[in-house]
């Protein structure tokens, strides 16, 4: 039997301390357009199809964190066999995949990773028309990077239940991608398993810089950036947000297919004093070293309506 694979990562859902400046900074600052608002969580959209891209509730100090991670897959077909493919690990799952009720609908299941984390696949969503990118705007989430106690397991059950596949692996990451983007998790080789970030992707260069530009101008100074990585050589600009929540700004992904050259951790070194091809930055602040230690998953979150 063939495998089934996702083919994006379409959405995150996030708990805040305080919603109302989460709302506001994601759409005044971060250029996100809500689109819905159900039981007290707000649907934020970026301007390629998804219905959402992040979703926000309020919660408690210690109740905060990302929520979940949630998956496109192509089919109900797809989401059935990767359901298969999820049980062989025996990770929590919340139930068979079914219809659901949240705006925006959909098929699916949700389950945890092997370091608890809470992950859901989905298909038929009730997407947007195709519109357009806009200038200074987020198109879509372009990736997240998880923090990995146990890097070998999460990739084991990332690449043999969802289908992901490796692009590169470096002293410090994994980087693997289930669709032509280089890579759309990156995996870290860390002493934790919270969140090193997340990161969207803009239409253009001009955007990234403009972005840094908004961001500082509202109190969100760039920590890290901006830069062009080595994998994936996609640009950069890192910030801390609210709730010092890591984020990126991203753009120019590299574009793979299966006859990239998995890369090893000797390919990928720099002269000393370079951590990105431009070396225009200072590396990264303190601040955002500590935001990508210290942002945590929330325990709950798993179970897709219950949560
Ligand atoms: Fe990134």
């Amino acid at each position: 039997m063939t495998q089934a694979s996702v083919n994006a990562v379409r959405s995150v859902d996030l708990a805040v301390r305080d919603l109302d400046l989460a709302r506001s900074f994601f759409t005044d600052v971060w250029h996100l357009q809500e689109v819905a608002s159900d039981n007290g969580t707000i649907y934020l959209r970026a301007t390629d199809r998804y219905f959402h891209v992040i979703s926000l509730r309020s919660a408690s100090p210690q109740e905060a964190g990302l929520v979940r991670i949630v998956l496109q897959a192509d089919s109900r077909q797809a989401v059935d066999l990767i359901f298969e493919q999820v049980g062989r690990f025996g990770t929590a799952i919340d139930g068979a995949p079914r219809s659901l009720h949240g705006p925006g609908g959909g098929y699916g299941f949700g389950f945890k990773d092997p370091e608890e984390r809470n992950f859901a696949v989905v298909c038929e969503v009730d997407d947007h028309p195709e519109s357009g990118a806009q200038v200074d705007r987020p198109t879509r989430l372009s990736h997240v990077n998880l923090n990995c106690r146990e890097n070998d397991a999460t990739f084991g059950f990332l690449s043999a239940a969802l289908g992901f596949k490796l692009s590169d692996q470096t002293r410090q990451f994994r980087f693997i991608r289930c669709n032509a983007d280089h890579h759309s998790l990156v995996l870290g080789f860390n002493d934790n398993a919270n969140l090193n970030h997340i990161a969207f992707e803009m239409p253009d260069l001009d955007s990234v810089m403009r972005g840094i530009g908004r961001m500082r101008d509202h109190g969100y100074p760039v920590e890290w950036g901006p830069g062009r990585h080595g994998p994936g050589n996609n640009v950069f600009a890192y910030f801390c947000g609210p709730g010092e929540l890591p984020i990126e700004y991203t753009g120019e992904m590299q574009q793979v297919d299966d006859s990239y050259a998995v890369g090893k951790p000797e390919d990928w070194t720099w002269p000393p004093g370079r951590l990105d091809h431009w070396g225009i930055t200072p590396g990264p602040s303190a601040r955002v070293k500590a935001a990508q230690a210290l942002f945590r998953f929330t325990e709950s979150g798993y179970r897709l309506e219950r949560d």
